[in-house]
């Protein structure tokens, strides 16, 4: 093992984002509408700390006739489109190495399915690149994270549709040869496994259209088509320039069994696995085994065509990435524990050894080892950390400083683990923290649950100057980099 003391000398230190949540310019430049431009923001009275990003169809349909008039955040972001340049000149004072972003796929082609490409939306990521460039800071590209063009949603119900495969390759194609000197590092699907949890995001779907079908049918059944776009998008990748790295991406949740009942640890172990799925199928290629008996018995019945088999198992990622923010615990008898109330964990109970967030999510920086670990043993590829990080209120001070002593707190604690990981022989490439400028939420489209190192003035509503400024875990984090890691 040449990690054992640590950060290889090459680590991407870095910072992500998505264009949904910092862009805005939602109709500039012949951008089409997506899928997130629909999300309205739901004050927390009215929403409680939960998801507010499902919409259906009859939502969709009155915003279009303009029967409603709520608030999209994620049309406005933070502005990014216009102020990229001031945004990249602080990550680049900020000492970033890497910078994960997504190309909106609407920018390229507005309405998916478009026969040719938006010259203007393509200009705009080559300015980006070049930006980027001039500070040496390496981009790591998303194809989709949660932005399907709405057209896709509404003419073909997203990825529920085989057809959008076709739409997504052609996509993949264009922005793969008009990049390809400038981009190395690819991801093409964002957390591919939210799309159980919330189908349109993930994936444009509006399962309200499809009648009869469980969401778990419908969801598995849209997960193949990514699958197979996803191993489409590698091998043309590798076509055009083979020094490509083509990525997945899952949003790992690290499952412990709350007790050492062997029924628990048997269901922890079935829910790891219906999380890790994702990236079996991504790394080796095939469906694993044990999924058979879980779509039997829940009556999921994934319709492949011939050929299907062999483009997964011809051409897996090069490495695999995550975002890990908490761990979950899982009991047989959750009624008799106590159950955390939050986002993303209200089907769990309480992990008695850990805090949560403002948000519920259970802060545990040691499951990011264990989950490093079990992963590199798993899959024996690279692994790359794209996000991770603390959703919390800053307060400014009267002279505008941020003490945001709670953020280097968290990401001070997981980055440790981190390099535990490496120590134990993890092969790790790098870590772009999530949001190093604030952002809109993807889970509840609020402004005031921040990630950033820089603060954005902003407010839930849209209001504010935009201003960006320093907040001290800017610093914290610049010291790390210099440092690769030796200083935490
Ligand atoms: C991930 C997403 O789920 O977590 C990001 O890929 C998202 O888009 C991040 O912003 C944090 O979640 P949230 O809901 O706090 O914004």
């Amino acid at each position: 093992n040449k990690n054992m003391n640590g950060f290889p000398a090459n680590f991407l230190w870095g910072g992500a984002t998505a264009a949904n949540q910092v862009e805005g310019a939602y109709n500039i430049g012949g951008k089409g509408l997506t899928t997130a431009d629909m999300v309205p923001y739901v004050p927390k009275s009215e929403r409680g700390l939960n998801f507010a990003i499902d919409v259906d169809s009859n939502y969709i349909e009155k915003v279009l006739k303009g029967e409603i008039q709520d608030t999209y955040p994620k049309r406005y972001g933070v502005d990014f489109y216009h102020r990229y340049k001031e945004d990249i000149a602080l990550l680049a004072e900020l000492g970033l190495k890497a910078f994960r972003l997504s190309i909106n796929w609407a920018r390229i082609f507005p309405n998916g399915d478009d026969a040719e490409p938006n010259a203007e939306g393509l200009q705009f990521y080559d300015n980006v690149f070049d930006e980027l460039k001039k500070y040496d800071i390496e981009p790591i590209v998303t194809l989709s994270h949660y932005e399907t063009p709405l057209s896709l949603t509404l003419k073909y119900n997203g990825w529920y549709s085989r057809e959008v495969i076709g739409f997504f390759t052609k996509y993949a194609e264009t922005v793969f040869n008009r990049y390809s000197d400038k981009v190395k590092y690819w991801i093409t699907f964002n957390e591919i496994n939210m799309i159980g949890h919330s189908p349109y995001t993930g994936g444009g779907v509006l399962i309200d259209k499809v009648p009869n079908k469980t969401k778990a049918q419908i969801s598995y059944q849209a997960a193949h088509h990514q699958f197979v776009a996803s191993a489409l998008a590698t091998k043309i990748a590798h076509e055009i320039n083979p020094e490509m790295k083509i990525g997945c991406m899952l949003a790992r949740t690290q499952t412990y069994p709350v007790t050492n009942n062997p029924d628990d640890v048997q269901l922890a172990l079935h829910q790891n696995d219906l999380n890790l799925f994702y990236t079996d199928v991504h790394a080796t290629g095939e469906y694993p085994v044990y999924m058979n008996r879980y779509f039997a018995e829940n009556n999921i019945v994934i319709e492949k065509e011939v050929g299907d088999d062999e483009i997964l198992k011809q051409y897996p990622v090069d490495y695999i990435s995550l975002s890990y923010y908490m761990s979950k615990s899982v009991a047989v008898d959750p009624e008799k524990h106590e159950v955390v109330a939050g986002n993303l964990v209200s089907n769990a109970v309480k992990n008695q050894y850990l805090d949560t967030s403002d948000w519920g999510w259970q802060i545990d920086p040691k499951g990011l080892r264990i989950t490093l670990r079990d992963m590199h043993n798993r899959y024996k590829k690279p692994l790359f950390i794209v996000e991770n990080g603390l959703g919390a209120y800053d307060k400014v001070e009267e002279d505008g400083s941020i003490h945001d002593t709670y953020r280097i707190d968290y990401l001070q604690k997981h980055i440790q683990q981190m390099k535990e990981a490496i120590k134990d022989g993890v092969d790790l490439i790098g870590y772009t923290s999530w949001g190093p400028i604030d952002l809109i939420s993807m889970s509840t489209s609020e402004m005031s649950k921040r990630y950033g190192f820089i603060y954005v003035d902003q407010d839930d509503e849209g209001n504010g100057t935009l201003n960006r400024s320093r907040k001290d875990s800017f610093y914290w984090y610049q010291g790390v980099i210099a440092t690769n890691g030796s200083e935490l």
